[in-house]
């Protein structure tokens, strides 16, 4: 089974990174975490990297004159490993067309709703507040529209009227889980 060279982008917790790592560690499972990237130096997710010995990069925004030049940086940061794919993972930073012009249909996001519905923050409080009966997450490519690429994957969970955004968070994270090692294989074997 061939590896693939991937990247994860976090800015917190990085609960979908330890998901992939987990996956990647099965023999037969075709991607390796080659590196993992943040624009915050703070992200807990960054401690889950160092104990498992990967590669982790962070890179301030603040100390760049604009997005352009600090996707620059990343771009040339992130050379040496040749990257097949990178995943955002709770990667709070929109990207410009210059990371992803440099990654054409390279760059995959996971998203906490059943996308094209709730775009943006706070889906699950939009939701809520909707009413819905159900909700869910989504695997997509990233494109200039945000949360607006090719879809790759989907998974629903049911709403209750009991539910409030933090049971509804927990469920559609252990569904985040499921779905994003398994769209990440999809799309490296496709
Ligand atoms: C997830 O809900 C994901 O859908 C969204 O940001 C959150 C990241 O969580 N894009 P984690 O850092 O992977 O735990």
């Amino acid at each position: 089974m061939i590896k693939h060279p991937i990247g994860i982008f976090i800015s917190g917790r990085g609960s979908n990174l330890k998901s992939i790592v987990d996956a990647c560690k099965e023999k037969e499972y075709p991607a390796e975490v080659k590196v993992v990237f943040s624009n915050n130096k703070n992200a807990p997710g960054l401690s889950f990297a160092k104990e498992n010995n990967l590669e982790a990069i962070t890179l301030d925004y603040h100390k760049f004159k604009n997005t352009e030049e600090y996707e620059e940086k990343i771009i040339s940061l992130l050379k040496p490993f040749d990257l097949e794919l990178i995943c955002l993972a709770g990667y709070m930073k929109i990207l410009s067309k210059k990371l992803i012009g440099h990654y054409p249909n390279k760059i995959i996001n996971i998203h906490p709703s059943l996308l094209p519905k709730y775009k943006g923050l706070n889906t699950h409080q939009r939701v809520l507040e909707n009413n819905e009966t159900k909700s869910g997450c989504t695997v997509h490519y990233v494109n200039h529209e945000m949360d607006g690429g090719k879809i790759i994957l989907q998974r629903e969970v049911e709403i209750s009227a009991e539910d409030t955004e933090t049971s509804v968070s927990k469920k559609v994270l252990k569904e985040e889980h499921i779905i994003y090692p398994e769209a990440i294989k999809l799309v490296l074997t496709k």
